[in-house]
C-alpha cells in the first residue's frame, strides 16, 4: 500500500477517531477531511481556484446539502452527516440549554461541525445566529441598543466598534456567522420590526452599514460585492431583509410594500449598495413583497439587479420558512417554493425542520431539468465562497480561548456609551419654569417608578435571550437595570425609594424632591410587535398620570419606536425617548445626572396621532409632535473626552 493511501487512510482513521469522540471540552481537535492533498484544501490556492476544484468532485447530493440550513434543534450527526448540510443556525432563543455557559456554544458547534467534516469532503459546516444588538442569545452577552437607538447617535465609528464587539462575542462560542445588521428603513412605526430600523432615513442607514466593517473587518478597497471575513475573531455578516422589508402597506409585517422605482431605488436599496462595498459575505431575502412579487421569488431583484448588475458574489440567504411563505398558504405548494425561489436566485435555504422535503424536492426538479445545474453550481460557488472567505477550512473546530470576551467590561463600557448617545431629550421643563434636567445627584428623597424601571428584560426588548425577549433580570447576572443605575449615581445621602406601580395615595403620602418614571412597551418581536394604536401598555400611562400630578416628574420611555404621548405630555416635566438600551442602564443615568450631556437626535419622527402614518420628513402635509432630527440638548456637568478604544 502507497505511503499516499496509508496515510490517507491514517488520516481517515484520525479524524473519524477525533469526531466520534468529540472535541474535548476546549481543545481543538485538528479536524482532517478526506482527500488532504486536493487543490481546495491548499489556502495558499486562490479562492477560486478551490471552489472549483472541489465543486467538481461534488456530486448533485452534496451540492443540495450546501443550500440547507437546518435548525440546531432535533439536528443529529446522522442528518449531517447522511444529508452533507452545510448550514446549521439557533433561531431566535434556541440555545444548547437553558443558561448555557460559553463553553456548552462552543461544544455544541464544535460536535455539529465534527459531524460535518466526516463526510466525504469533509466541507465544514457555516453556523449561523441572530446577533442582532450583541450576541443577544447568549446569558451575559453585551446587549447593544437595538438598532433604533443606535441610529439617533448618527455615529458610525462607534456602531463599528459595536460590530467588532459582537462579532468577538460570536465568535467567542465558535459561531463565524451573524444574520445582522437589519438596514430596512422602517417607515411606518406600526412595524413590529421598526425597532430593528436605524432610521426612517436611508441616509443615516447607509452609514450605519458601517457595522459591517466591524463585524467583518475593514476594507481597503471597494469589494464590489465580493465577501469579505478577515479571520478567526471577525464574522461573515448579513444585511436584511432585502428589500423594502420596512415599507409595508400600514407597516404590516411580511406584507406589500407598493413603492415606484424612486422609492425602492432611492429609499430602500441605496445602504445595500454600501453592503456590498463593504463586502458584506450574505444578503437575507424579505419575508415581504414589493408590488405584489414575493420577495423569496423575485428573480429580477434577486439575480437581475443584486447579482447581475451590482455583482453580488456571496450567497443569497432565505429566511426562517421564507420559500413556504411564497404562496398563500404557506407550504400549500412546496414544489413551487422550491423552484420559484432558487430560480429566482436564492442560494440557501433557511429549512428550520422539513430539510428531507427540501432535499428531495430540489434534487428531484433538477434531475427533471425543470432547475438547471448551471443554478445549482452558481449557488454552491456562492456559499463555499463565503466559507473559504472566512476561513472554515482552516479553522473549522474552535477553542475556548475567546470566552472571555462575551460580556467582557470593555463591551460593556462600549455599550454604556451607546446608550447615552442613544438617549432624546423630548422636553425640559414645563413652559416658563427653568430645566429639570440634568437632575442634582443630592436631593434628599427621590421615587424611581415604572414598571420598566427595574426590569433587564424589558430595557432590552426582543430578540434577547428568547425570540420575544424575556421579562425580569433574572435570566443574566450581568447588567444594570436603570434603577440600580440611579442607585449607583446619586450621594449616599440621597434616599432612593422604588415602586414598580404606585397608585395616587402612596404620592399623598410621601414627599419626593422628584420622580423618575420609567415606562413604555413590553418586549416583541417581528408580527408580535405589529400595532395600529401605539399606545403605551397599561399600567404606563397612568403611572405617568400619577406621578407627574403629584411631584417634578422625569419620564423615561422604553419603546421600539415613537409611541402616543401627546395626552401626557403637558403633564410631565421631563421627557427622555430612551428606545431598547440594553444591559447598560448605566448609560441612562450618566446622561440623566449630567455626567454627559444629551445629544441625542431623533432618526424617526414622533407622530401626534397614529392617524397620521405613515408620516416621514419631507412628506407633504408633516405635522410631528416632534420632527425628524429634533432633540433638545444638556451640557455635561463634568469634562469627558475619552473615547472607547476597542
Ligand atoms: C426570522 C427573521 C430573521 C432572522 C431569521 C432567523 O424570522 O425574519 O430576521 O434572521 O428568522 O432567526
Amino acid at each position: 500500500m502507497g505511503r499516499t493511501l496509508l496515510s490517507l487512510v491514517g488520516l481517515l482513521f484520525l479524524s473519524c477517531h477525533a469526531s466520534i469522540t468529540g472535541a474535548k471540552k476546549g481543545v481543538t481537535v485538528e479536524a482532517k477531511g478526506a482527500k488532504l492533498h486536493a487543490k481546495y484544501r491548499d489556502p495558499k490556492q486562490p479562492i477560486d481556484v478551490r471552489i472549483q476544484d472541489l465543486l467538481g468532485k461534488m456530486t448533485l447530493e452534496e451540492k443540495v446539502g450546501q443550500m440547507a440550513q437546518l435548525e440546531r434543534q432535533n439536528l443529529t450527526a446522522d442528518i449531517i452527516k447522511n444529508y452533507f448540510i452545510g448550514s446549521i443556525l439557533s433561531g431566535g432563543g434556541s440555545s444548547p440549554k437553558k443558561n448555557a455557559n460559553v463553553e456548552d456554544w462552543v461544544d455544541m458547534v464544535n460536535n455539529f461541525q465534527n459531524a460535518a467534516l466526516l463526510t466525504r469532503l469533509g466541507i465544514p459546516m457555516i453556523y449561523g445566529i441572530d446577533a442582532v444588538h450583541g450576541h443577544n442569545n447568549v446569558v451575559n452577552a453585551t446587549i447593544f441598543p437595538h438598532n433604533v437607538g443606535l441610529g439617533v447617535t448618527r455615529d458610525p465609528l462607534l456602531v463599528k466598534k459595536i460590530g467588532a464587539a459582537t462579532a468577538l462575542e460570536v465568535r467567542a462560542t465558535g459561531i463565524p456567522y451573524a444574520f445582522a445588521p437589519c438596514i430596512a428603513i422602517c417607515r411606518d412605526p406600526r412595524w413590529g420590526r421598526c425597532y430593528e430600523s436605524y432610521s426612517e432615513d436611508h441616509v443615516i442607514v447607509q452609514e450605519m452599514t458601517q457595522i459591517i466593517e466591524g463585524l467583518q473587518g475593514e476594507v481597503k478597497t471597494d469589494m464590489k460585492g465580493m465577501p469579505y471575513v478577515l479571520g478567526k475573531k471577525k464574522v461573515a455578516a448579513c444585511a436584511k431583509h432585502y428589500v423594502g422589508d420596512g415599507g409595508t402597506v400600514k407597516g404590516i409585517n411580511e406584507n406589500n410594500t407598493i413603492v415606484d422605482q424612486a422609492g425602492l431605488f432611492g429609499t430602500h436599496m441605496p445602504a445595500y449598495l454600501n453592503s456590498l462595498a463593504k463586502g458584506v459575505a450574505t444578503i437575507m431575502a424579505s419575508y415581504s413583497s414589493i408590488n405584489g412579487v414575493k420577495m423569496h421569488a423575485n428573480r429580477d431583484l434577486l439575480t437581475g439587479f443584486l447579482k447581475e448588475k451590482l455583482g453580488f458574489k456571496g450567497f443569497i440567504i432565505s429566511d426562517w420558512e421564507g420559500i413556504d411563505r411564497i404562496t398563500y398558504p404557506p407550504h400549500s405548494n412546496y414544489t413551487y417554493s422550491i423552484q420559484a425561489s432558487i430560480l429566482a436566485g436564492v442560494d440557501m435555504v433557511m429549512i428550520p425542520y422539513n430539510y428531507t422535503e427540501f432535499i428531495n424536492g430540489l434534487i428531484d426538479l433538477v434531475k427533471k431539468n425543470v432547475i438547471p445545474m448551471s443554478r445549482i453550481d452558481d449557488a454552491v460557488t456562492r456559499i463555499l465562497r463565503v466559507k473559504f472567505a472566512t476561513g472554515l477550512f482552516e479553522n473549522p473546530l474552535v477553542d475556548y480561548s475567546l470566552i472571555n470576551k462575551v460580556g467582557c467590561m470593555k463591551h460593556r463600557t462600549l455599550a454604556r456609551e451607546a446608550v447615552r448617545k442613544s438617549l432624546v431629550l423630548l422636553k425640559n421643563g414645563k413652559p416658563g419654569k427653568p430645566p429639570v434636567l440634568p437632575l442634582p445627584k443630592n436631593a434628599n428623597k427621590i421615587l424611581v417608578a415604572g414598571t420598566h424601571s427595574h426590569n433587564l428584560g424589558y430595557q432590552c426588548g426582543g430578540w434577547t435571550i428568547e425570540w420575544q425577549g424575556v421579562s425580569g433580570n433574572n435570566w443574566t447576572a450581568a447588567g444594570t437595570t436603570i434603577l440600580n443605575a440611579i442607585k449607583a449615581t446619586v450621594d449616599k445621602s440621597t434616599q432612593v425609594t422604588y415602586r414598580k406601580n404606585p397608585g395616587k395615595n402612596f404620592f399623598k403620602k410621601n414627599n419626593f424632591d422628584y420622580a423618575i418614571v420609567v415606562v413604555g412597551e413590553v418586549p416583541y418581536a417581528e408580527t408580535r410587535g405589529d400595532s395600529q394604536n401605539l399606545t403605551i401598555p397599561d399600567p404606563g400611562p397612568n403611572i405617568i398620570q400619577n406621578a407627574c400630578k403629584a411631584i417634578k416628574c422625569v419620564v423615561v420611555l422604553i419603546s421600539g419606536r415613537p409611541v402616543v404621548i401627546e395626552p401626557y405630555l403637558d403633564t410631565m416635566d421631563a421627557l427622555v425617548a430612551a428606545w431598547l438600551p440594553g444591559s447598560e442602564g448605566q448609560g441612562v443615568s450618566d446622561v440623566l445626572f449630567g455626567d454627559y450631556g444629551f445629544t441625542g437626535k431623533l432618526a424617526r419622527t414622533w407622530f401626534k396621532r397614529p392617524d397620521q402614518l405613515p408620516m416621514n420628513h419631507g412628506d407633504p402635509n408633516y405635522d410631528p409632535l416632534f420632527p425628524f432630527g429634533f432633540g433638545l440638548e444638556t451640557k455635561p456637568t463634568t469634562q469627558h473626552n475619552k473615547r472607547i478604544e476597542l
